[in-house]
């Protein structure tokens, strides 16, 4: 017998997202249903999740082990939020309203307003004002069902101010129960003192910031920005090569507004994943879904910045890329982070299916952080971060539009929300 300290009894839909990782085409819409579906895990891990009828001859729990009621509810793996920007201080709700009353993003970031304000007030804010900050928000995310989130720097813009945002995700991680990925971005923008020497900033990059960031072992990730305005493609190439040199996995926000080719790049230099993609090209399309370059969509971006083109989902799927969908969680472009919202997103303004949706917030999402083989779905030998949902199949997660549905967390087999509250240790 398999033996067990917690159990998630009498799923009325257990969602276990299982089966090889990325998914690809039509398999993005297997999401492993079980209906009356059980799960139990020992000591974090999971060691059983299937039919009740299995868990009765398989499983034994000890008289000490935590059993959850699941019984009307859907129950799948914890939301993986793939990219955010989440350690920075202050917000931008003055130029949302500008924005409200037309003004796009681009002119507000052409009059130095955008991610210089923001960048101003990081650096302005402490590694505790940041570690501060940033707790509240995973609480927030935690109780929409997020356990694994991708977190980015780039809002310092010089050696301290990023090495101050990357410590602040490093002292967060014995602070709360959410793993926290870290991305370094030093190559967010140029910042406003080298506006006019553009050149010297991505020469310092390479020569000194990348390098110091990798010997410190403060992030696993590199990411640039890579749009027409800010890093070209000549730029990103170089940028990308100093950063596998320094040991980092490479993600690029890649054809967010304008096409350059920066899909292309980020398939050709072996990206983890290339972001935004509201703008990809034909090619860039074909490239990334014959590479394993993961694409992640935002369309939390389109929604925030109201705009009317949208990441071509469906063409992506088709091409065989192996995509996800993210949060973008930051204060001027998606100022967001709810994966319900997200998932619900996809399905409403990318066309996704609802399954597809699930299988892009969980399992692909995980791809995209290179944490496939640990979380992303339920099977044995992976964490079990758990979310029960209160509503009456998985449909119902689209469906009930708006609507936060998640109503128990288990992350690393300890619940940490209960009824929609946070409980356990922080
Ligand atoms: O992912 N595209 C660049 N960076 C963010 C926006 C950051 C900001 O506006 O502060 C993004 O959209
Ligand atoms: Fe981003």
């Amino acid at each position: 017998m398999i033996s067990a300290d917690l159990v998630v009894a009498g799923c009325r839909e257990l969602v276990t997202c299982a089966g090889p990782l990325p998914k690809r085409g039509k398999e993005l819409r297997e999401i492993g249903l079980v209906e009356n579906g059980w799960v139990a895990s020992s000591k974090g891990v999971v060691v059983f999740a299937g039919k009740e009828d299995d868990f009765q001859a398989q499983v034994e729990s000890g008289p000490d082990a935590v059993t959850v009621d699941a019984r009307g509810k859907v129950v799948m793996p914890g939301f993986v939020d793939a990219h955010t920007h989440l350690p920075f201080a202050g917000d931008r709700a003055r130029e949302f309203s500008l924005r409200i009353q037309g003004w796009t993003y681009q002119q507000l970031a052409e009059r130095g307003m955008g991610i210089q304000t923001t960048v101003k007030a990081t650096r302005a804010a402490s590694l505790d004002d940041l570690v501060g900050l940033s707790l509240e928000r995973l609480d927030r995310m935690l109780l929409t069902g997020t356990t694994t989130v991708e977190a980015k720097s780039g809002y310092g813009l010089n050696l301290e101010d990023e090495v101050k945002q990357l410590e602040a995700l490093r002292d967060l991680t014995p602070l709360h129960p959410v793993d926290i990925v870290p991305t370094f971005m030093g190559a967010h923008e140029v910042p406003p003192e080298y506006r006019d020497e553009r050149e010297d900033y991505v020469r310092l990059l390479i020569a000194s910031i990348i390098p110091e960031i990798g010997r410190r072992g403060l992030a696993e990730f590199f990411d640039v920005f890579c749009e027409p305005g800010v890093f070209s493609i000549e730029e990103t190439g170089r940028l990308v090569e100093a950063a596998k040199a320094a040991g980092f996995k490479i993600k690029i926000h890649a054809d967010e507004f304008k096409s350059q080719g920066a899909a292309e790049l980020a398939a050709e230099v072996g990206a983890v994943s290339a972001e935004h993609l509201i703008a990809v090209s034909d090619k860039g399309i074909a490239r990334l879904g014959a590479s394993d370059t993961a694409a992640v969509l935002l369309p939390g971006v389109s929604f925030f910045l109201m705009m009317d083109d949208r990441a071509p989902a469906r063409s992506l799927i088709d091409a065989g890329a192996a995509v996800a969908l993210a949060s973008d969680f930051n204060p001027g472009s998606s100022h967001l982070s709810s994966m319900p919202f997200v998932l619900q997103l996809g399905v409403f303004t990318l066309g996704l299916t609802v399954e597809e949706a699930i299988n892009a917030c969980t399992g692909n999402a995980a791809y995209a952080i290179g944490r496939h083989a640990t979380v992303g779905s339920l099977e044995p030998g992976k964490k079990m971060d758990l979310l029960v949902c209160d509503v009456r199949d998985h449909v119902s997660l689209a469906y009930e539009a708006g609507r936060n549905p998640v109503r128990t967390v288990i992350k690393n087999g300890k619940v940490v929300v209960e009824d929609g509250r946070r409980v356990g240790p922080r």
